[in-house]
């Protein structure tokens, strides 16, 4: 088995989700490479250690730098705030490093624009953890579609939903709170929550044209954890836009912090001629379908339980028998199989830098349309 050498940026959220990918995969799917977790970075010795021992990385580097001039690191895993993702992926392609690169790939599209010249120029391997597209229920609404059985598709429906930050009294900036620092995040929920669902959303149903949005900021201004200062919070809480696909279907997006009971509801329901689809966070091992072709004393909304193998259902296969469902943590494990799949065979893994450029893009128009109290923008496109 051929080892894929592994170097991690950032020890949060993701670097948990990411490294029990790398640990788990083999042991669920048939693969020519074994991820081995060479070294881990991050600024602080000692947590970075406690990590490294949890998980079980070899190393530990303090300065990112280093890490990616390391002679035995092949792919750099960047789990950094999101005003990091250019600088380091940038270095990495001129060391010659595959990348795999959280979301949203970049601070807006100029940033992402130069991480794609760099990574095709350098022709290293590279994807972005858009990770809900590996999640078997919304694997399978892809399938569904191209297969035609939706027909034309009219609609297409998105909310993702939290609350976590309505506490006027919340800081903003540093360890943890990032999100609400418009210098490490770009954006609000904009880049953060309706990135993933713009992500999906083109990936299911082809590329999004034109934009209307509106944004609002509920509290204006937060103390700087850093700094320790009254700050003016420069992120969006709340976002809403319209937009018209290349496909001639409308859509409709919706993302908030301040949605009072609501954790991390992502849902979305396409709407087609002939069957529509819907998809709930909460519920991820399950797609709703109601087709219009079913005997009309029988026809209704059913809900398909995602756990099928013999190739019913995507990535099932590769887990329990029927019946038995996986959960979130499972679609970086099936997002480090399709990446490391892709390598044996030479193809790249999608979503890739430039995929996920398409995204920023129109991130990008969202904000400026937000700024122009709605007016109409086009998005940019790869
Ligand atoms: N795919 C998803 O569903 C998903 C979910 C959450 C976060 N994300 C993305 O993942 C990235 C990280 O988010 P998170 O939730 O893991 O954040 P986090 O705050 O939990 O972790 C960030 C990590 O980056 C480290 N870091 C910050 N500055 C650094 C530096 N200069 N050098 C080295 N390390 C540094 C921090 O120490 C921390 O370990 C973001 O881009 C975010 O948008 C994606």
């Amino acid at each position: 088995m051929k080892k894929l050498n592994v170097g991690m940026i950032g020890y949060g959220f993701m670097g948990r989700a990411h490294s029990n990918g790398y640990n788990r995969v083999n042991n669920f799917f048939d693969l020519e490479y074994r991820p081995v977790l060479k070294a881990v970075a991050a600024r602080d010795q000692a947590k970075a250690q406690q990590f490294a021992d949890k998980w079980g990385y070899e190393s530990v580097e303090t300065d990112w730098r280093k890490l990616i001039e390391r002679k035995d690191i092949d792919a750099v895993d960047i789990c950094t705030p999101n005003n990091l993702h250019k600088e380091i992926a940038l270095a990495c392609a001129a060391a010659g490093k595959m990348i795999l690169c959280e979301k949203p790939l970049s601070m807006n599209g100029a940033e992402g624009e130069e991480m794609v010249k760099a990574v095709e120029k350098a022709g290293v391997p590279n994807t972005v953890w858009y990770n809900y597209r590996k999640v078997p229920a919304v694997t399978l609404a892809k399938k569904l579609i191209e297969e035609g059985r939706l027909g034309k598709i009219f609609h297409y429906r998105a909310n993702f939903l939290q609350d976590w930050t309505i506490n006027a009294d919340l800081p903003q900036g540093g360890a943890a709170l990032w999100r609400l620092d418009a210098a490490a995040a770009g954006s609000g929920v904009t880049g953060d929550l309706l990135a993933h669902c713009i992500d999906t959303a083109i990936w299911l149903n082809g590329n999004i044209n034109t934009v209307n949005a509106t944004t609002e900021t509920f509290v204006k201004e937060r103390k700087h954890q850093l700094t320790g200062k009254v700050e003016k919070v420069g992120i969006d809480d709340a976002s809403i836009f319209f937009c018209r696909f290349g496909n001639g279907s409308l859509g409709l997006f919706e993302s908030t912090r301040y949605a009072r009971g609501h954790k991390a509801l992502y849902t979305f329901e396409i709407n087609g001629e002939k069957a529509s689809i819907k998809w709930d966070l909460h519920d991820l091992h399950r797609l709703e379908y109601f087709d219009y072709k079913d005997e009309g004393k029988l026809r209704a909304w059913r809900s398909i339980h995602v756990t099928d193998n013999g190739g019913e259902h995507p990535y099932m296969d590769h887990y329990w028998v029927p019946g038995l469902q996986i959960g979130y943590e499972h679609s970086f494990v099936n997002h480090v199989a399709d990446f490391l799949e892709a390598l044996a065979k030479g193809k790249p893994c999608p979503p890739t830098f430039r995929d996920a450029l398409e995204t920023q893009y129109v991130c990008d128009a969202v904000l400026d349309s937000a700024k122009a109290s709605g007016m109409t923008k086009q998005v940019k496109h790869t």
